[in-house]
């Protein structure tokens, strides 16, 4: 069923203790029922002073400051549209796991924790990574104002979860996309011009990938905490089109970024086994009839070349078109994330920037232990 709220998780993790659970990200586009979420926190956040009270405290609760160096005061247009989604994804983050450590504390159905050493554990985690995501937030906006540009405010948000089993789940997804969104960051600031930032960069991936082991460690099916040899690579298009197509209340962003947004592809293989297959796919379409010709499906997977496949058995029903395309597991064992695309072109594509640059829908997020 493609309907209702962003009932984008299908989470079979909770009833699922196979060392390689799936993981399917559904895409869907109205509310629903749920209060979205809204910025400010109690502390101000994300209005907070430099030499405020309130700005020592998140410092406290994240174990540390931000860069208290000099900032560029000129950066690259191109590093500009990456700050900004840095930005825009790390408010979503705060939103989240803000959302998350209420859920826990306030013991609401499904986020119940019987044992106070495991609800210790997770909501010490959690309230450090809220506070380091505050830190990584406002670090971002600090280096667009530096720069004389505009910083991000804060959308509305809604979340695809309501248990603590999936909430820890999708934290384990979209953090895959940060991380592998953050490689082209490094790409795009070592060739505009802005090297300066590599490290900043280099160290917010390790800290995201500390959190993301913590994560696969607590989820129900006890993924080791390390992924793949080499994480999966993303591009900006697909973190910003998986934000809006699964978390964001349309309309409620008062910014737009200089980054396209795609349509949504669908998973529909609702269980997926770590091996080849085919897959079914769907995306939303208003024309009444329909040609596929031209268009491929792309994996992109580890650090692997882009893998292109052929659409088959391709079906217009009730305003979706419904394919299929070959799953090629096993041949370049696509554990972790793989990031699927509808592409206007055959390729070859290079890299994943490559793969986004011809995207018409997507991400279709697959993980696989
Ligand atoms: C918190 O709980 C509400 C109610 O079940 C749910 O709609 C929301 O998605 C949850 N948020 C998180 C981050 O788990
Ligand atoms: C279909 O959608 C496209 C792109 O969103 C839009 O430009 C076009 O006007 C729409 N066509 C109809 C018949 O609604």
């Amino acid at each position: 069923m493609r309907c209702c709220l962003f009932a984008l998780v299908t989470l079979s993790l909770g009833v699922n203790a196979m060392p390689h659970a799936p993981q399917v990200m559904k895409k869907s586009t109205s509310v629903g029922g749920q209060k979205p979420f809204s910025f400010p926190l109690a502390n101000g956040f994300p209005n907070i002073a430099q030499g405020s009270d309130a700005l020592t405290e998140i410092e406290k609760q994240a174990h540390g400051t931000l860069p208290n160096g000099a900032l560029p005061t000129e950066i690259a247009d191109n590093s500009v549209a990456v700050w900004q989604l840095i930005a825009f994804n790390e408010l979503f983050e705060v939103a989240y796991f803000s959302n998350l450590i209420e859920n826990i504390t306030d013991g609401i159905s499904g986020y119940e924790l019987a044992s106070p050493a495991a609800r210790n554990v997770i909501t010490t985690a959690l309230e450090a990574v809220r506070a380091q995501e505050e830190v990584h937030a406002l670090g971002a906006n600090g280096i667009l104002q530096a720069a004389g540009r505009d910083p991000i405010n804060p959308c509305e948000y809604i979340f695809p979860v309501d248990n603590l089993d999936s909430a820890i789940n999708f934290a384990s997804v979209f953090t895959d996309i940060v991380l592998g969104t953050l490689q082209e960051a490094l790409k795009v600031f070592g060739s505009d011009g802005d090297a300066v930032f590599l490290g900043l960069v280099g160290s917010v991936i390790g800290q995201e990938g500390e959190q993301n082991g913590f994560y696969r460690t607590v989820d129900k099916s006890a993924l080791p905490p390390s992924t793949q040899p080499l994480l999966t690579a993303s591009s900006g298009p697909f973190l910003l089109s998986a934000l809006y197509q699964t978390v964001i209340v349309p309309g409620s962003c008062p910014d737009s970024l200089p980054i396209p947004v795609f349509g949504a592809l669908n998973v529909d293989t609702s269980y997926l086994k770590a091996q080849t297959q085919e897959l079914d796919f769907s995306y939303y379409t208003n024309e009444t009839t329909v040609s596929t010709e031209g268009l491929s499906l792309v994996y992109i997977n580890g650090q692997n070349t882009p893998v292109v496949e052929k659409l088959s058995n391709v079906q217009l029903v009730d305003d979706y078109v419904h394919f299929t395309a070959p799953f090629p597991y096993q041949e370049y064992v696509m554990d972790g994330l793989t990031i699927a695309a509808v592409t206007n072109s055959v390729g070859p594509f290079s890299d994943a920037s490559d793969v986004a640059a011809a995207t018409l829908y997507g991400p279709g997020i697959i993980e696989l232990a």
